[in-house]
């Protein structure tokens, strides 16, 4: 064990947070057991301290410590999928902290896939309850230094484990009903979770606001964001500096004109490339001071679900500070 991890993995113990990197984001942890450690979490983000945080695990033996009536359908879907990008809801063990479950009956829990997550994991030997790494609303972090930007003095240590793979949060699917239903689209689809249950699960059964993901207003830049087709997309420039403004353009095209005016980055045209560096990329352009960025729309297809998820929350919740 690397001196890092025994060191992240004393300061869990000790009540303190340390921010990890998952293969979704960076997240910002806590001893999932000790209320006191994560009500630090909620201070640090300014959140809300009924929205409930997810309980990260070594693995799927540790289930029973903190869900109980667990279905089959979770053991199978944490074979299949963990470590990885899914988060169950199950009924929760009565020693869950309600600071953990946001006073809820329910509780989420995964387990990452990143090596260094699952180092600090075994390390820590327990549950470490974690939200994304940023502040309330704002982008999800995908790299240590956007930690350190946004929360750098709220955390004890920042383990630093390079880009996040996958780059937008986990899917989260709630098994606590008699159905299966998606309560935050991710990279795991509809389909793939279709292939282990038998059954396509629909989206958002129970739209609760428990669910911070599902706040129209969420994962958001400062500077004013619009998602525009890829047609328009150039109208856009045109019109911006004609009014001798600054803008931003995400797009999977080359920027077509040349202008200093202009801050065109490049993204794929596949829907993981695109994950991979969306929460980044605009991280990087609302640090510009631009009048406004553009996103070209991607396809409106199943692949796309969560990324169209996400940029359509960052378009509600843009443009406010
Ligand atoms: O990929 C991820 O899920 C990342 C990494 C760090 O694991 N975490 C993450 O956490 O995105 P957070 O707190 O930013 O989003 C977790 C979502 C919230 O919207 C929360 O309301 C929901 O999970 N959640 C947690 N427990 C829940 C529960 N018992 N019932 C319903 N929703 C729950
Ligand atoms: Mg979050």
């Amino acid at each position: 064990m690397s001196g890092q991890i025994e060191k992240a993995a004393a300061l869990l113990h000790a009540g303190e947070l340390v921010a990890f990197p998952t293969e979704t984001v960076y997240g910002l942890g806590a001893d999932a057991s000790n209320p006191e450690a994560v009500s630090k979490i909620f201070a640090a983000k300014g959140r809300p301290a009924d929205h409930p945080l997810i309980v990260h695990i070594p693995g799927a033996e540790h289930l029973e410590r903190w869900a109980r009536e667990i279905p089959e359908t979770a053991h199978a879907l944490a074979k299949a999928f963990w470590p990885g990008p899914l988060t169950l809801i199950l009924k929760r063990q009565p020693n869950v902290p309600d600071a953990v479950t946001g006073g809820q009956d329910t509780v989420g829990i995964r387990v990452p896939s990143h090596p260094l997550a699952l180092e600090l994991l075994h390390a820590f030997g327990g549950g470490i309850a974690a939200p994304s790494a940023n502040r309330y609303g704002h982008v999800s972090p995908t790299t240590a230094q956007h930690v350190h930007d946004e929360l750098g003095d709220a955390v004890a240590m920042i383990l630093d484990g390079g880009p996040c793979r996958v780059g937008i949060e986990s899917t989260i699917v709630d098994l606590t009903g008699t159905q299966a239903h998606i309560l935050r689209p991710g990279m795991v689809s509809a389909f793939d979770l279709g292939r282990v249950l038998g059954r396509i699960p629909d989206a958002g059964g129970r739209d609760s606001p428990r669910v911070s993901g599902s706040l129209e207003a969420h994962y958001a830049p400062r500077t004013p964001l619009a998602l525009l087709q890829p047609d328009v997309v150039i109208f856009a420039v045109r019109e911006a500096l004609a009014a001798d403004q600054r803008i931003g353009v995400i797009a999977p095209m080359a920027c077509p004109l040349s202008d200093e005016r202009i801050v065109w980055r490049q993204i794929s045209g596949e829907a993981a490339g695109f994950a991979h560096d969306i929460y980044a990329l605009l991280r990087d352009l609302d640090s510009l001071g631009l009048a406004r960025i553009v996103v070209q729309k991607p396809p409106q297809n199943e692949n796309w679900r969560a990324v169209n998820d996400r940029l359509q929350r960052a378009v509600a919740g843009s443009g406010a500070g």
